[in-house]
């Protein structure tokens, strides 16, 4: 197939982008038939060097016009036209609709102070005596000697070179072992699609700054991860909540909203979810997949603490399921090993990873190298695994020390959820009840928890609260527990005559 010459001139200094200027000239050569069906653009390369510019310009291009299905990319064999040039009035919905174009504005968003960063209750709590609010791993357990040990074995073998910048993508070593350990949950991730993070909640920016701009809807589950919730708002976008079953996001509701709206990333937590502990089932994973497919709109999995599994059989993550090419996958050390090193991870379809590059290019250029190379050597040699088993043991027992304190000490009319495993757990008191007034009462008793209103966005939760059982140790939480007890007694007392709680726990 011949391969089709394309003259531009492009002007630097015209208010249109350079890329957007090659995309404009493709469309016109496919209205104007200068373009066939199964014609090959020149390689990205090429059409660089001949207009002079960067080569991610042309991958910006080429990106945009695949997203709105007029190109195709084959790996190996170039760009070709699609066989369908015939719309090319709007792009149809699809994971990377406008992805230059979100690119573009979210670059040109460089320096904007987040400027609605609601006033929250800090969770994060230096005051109590015992913490059950954050989602946050017992500090007291990590191997801080054995990390020292390969943290200086790891500088005298590599020497000043692990001190340098590292590649935006990450560490390869890294990226393959996390890439292979996903594929043994289930989960169908190359390490070509991963990018390794300061964190994940870096991913939830990055991602945000990827595909999200000021209006857009975002589908969130309710109740959901706060931070979550903080990063989406600095973008200016407009949170759908979607109400939770015993299996996960509801998906009548789901189907509802996106065949109204046009919803542009559902964001989801799986496998042990913050705040709820709940568990998305087989089938609602078939579902929720089926629908987001359907309708184009991406799905920003958070994997982050699906490794912390006590009991039953795991789940695969979303990202391991048929039809799940729009899936992007996020994924954190900070629950199975140390928060401190801040490393996690975002799996993309190979659509987002060019102009993510270019995000990340100007971001932070790189997670930490001696981190990196820290941690994979940490992993590789098996003390990953001798942790976690340390910690799933601990975390179990602190579960069930929990759970079964609450079941001797929480007044009738609570209710809440047991999870298989994870970091928190989900109460509902009688509706009237107010979780925030009781925190109070804790707070000033030594004993924190986080109200249910902080993992909403519409004004619900004020009868909810989350307990978090990794942080304290069993006599702590049997401790905590027994307090949080007789002030959820007075309240209920107080609030005597109000509506008896509902039997959905989560609505
Ligand atoms: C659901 C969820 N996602 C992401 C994060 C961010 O974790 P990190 O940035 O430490 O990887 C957290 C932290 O609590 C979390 O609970």
């Amino acid at each position: 197939m011949a391969e089709v010459v394309i003259s531009i001139q492009v002007d630097r200094d015209g208010s249109l982008p350079v890329y957007r200027q090659i995309v404009s000239e493709i469309h016109n050569m496919l209205r104007n038939n200068k373009l066939q069906s199964g014609d090959r653009l020149p390689s990205m390369r090429d059409l660089a060097n001949q207009l002079g510019v960067n080569r991610n310009t042309v991958a910006l291009a080429y990106a945009e016009l695949e997203s709105k299905g007029l190109v195709q990319s084959r790996v190996g064999s170039g760009t070709f036209v699609g066989r369908f040039p015939g719309s090319l009035e709007e792009s149809p919905p699809g994971p990377a609709s406008d992805l230059a174009g979100s690119l573009e504005r979210a670059l040109s968003r460089r320096g904007r102070q987040g400027d609605d960063l609601i006033e929250r209750i800090s969770v994060r709590d230096e005051v109590s005596r015992i913490n059950l609010s954050g989602s946050i791993p017992d500090c007291e357990l990590f191997p801080a000697g054995e990390f020292g040990e390969v943290l200086s074995q790891v500088v005298a073998d590599m020497g000043p070179a692990v001190l340098d910048y590292g590649s935006k993508e990450g560490y390869g070593p890294l990226r393959s072992w996390i890439a292979s350990r996903l594929r043994s949950q289930g989960g169908i991730i190359d390490e070509s699609e991963l990018f390794i993070l300061n964190g994940s909640q870096q991913g939830l920016d990055l991602a945000s700054k990827l595909l999200l701009d000021d209006g857009d809807c975002v589908v969130i589950e309710s109740p959901t991860y706060y931070n979550a919730i903080g990063v989406f708002r600095m973008y200016g976008v407009e949170l759908i909540p979607v109400g939770m079953d015993g299996e996960g996001i509801r998906p009548d509701q789901l189907k509802e909203i996106l065949s109204r709206r046009r919803v542009k990333l559902v964001y989801c937590m799986p496998t042990f979810q913050n705040p709820t502990g709940i568990t998305m089932s087989r089938e609602r994973r078939h579902e929720i997949l089926a629908i987001t497919a359907r309708h184009g709109v991406p799905v920003l999995e958070d994997h982050f603490d699906a490794e912390l599994r006590y009991e039953g059989q795991a789940e695969a993550p979303l990202k391991g399921f048929p039809g799940s090419d729009h899936v992007l996958h996020l994924g954190t050390f900070s629950k199975i090993l140390f928060p401190g090193l801040r490393l996690g991870w975002l799996a993309l379809p190979e659509v987002y990873q060019e102009p993510f590059r270019r995000i990340r290019a100007c971001t932070d250029l790189s997670a930490g190298l001696l981190a990196q190379v820290a941690i994979h050597r940490f992993c590789e040699e098996g003390r990953l695994d001798s942790h976690l088993e340390l910690v799933k043991r601990e975390n179990k027992a602190r579960l069930a020390v929990m759970l079964d304190e609450m079941e001797k000490q929480f007044p009738d009319g609570c209710t809440w959820t047991r999870p298989k495993g994870g970091m928190s757990l989900w109460v509902s008191m009688p509706r009237g009840v107010d979780a925030v007034e009781a925190w109070l009462d804790a707070r000033r008793a030594g004993v924190n928890f986080a109200p249910g209103a902080l993992f909403h966005v519409d004004g619900g939760g004020s009868n909810m609260f989350k307990l978090s059982f990794t942080r304290e140790g069993k006599d702590r939480i049997a401790e905590g527990i027994k307090t949080l007890g007789a002030i959820l007694r007075d309240r209920m007392q107080e609030s005597k005559g109000v509506e008896q709680s509902s039997t959905n726990v989560l609505l």
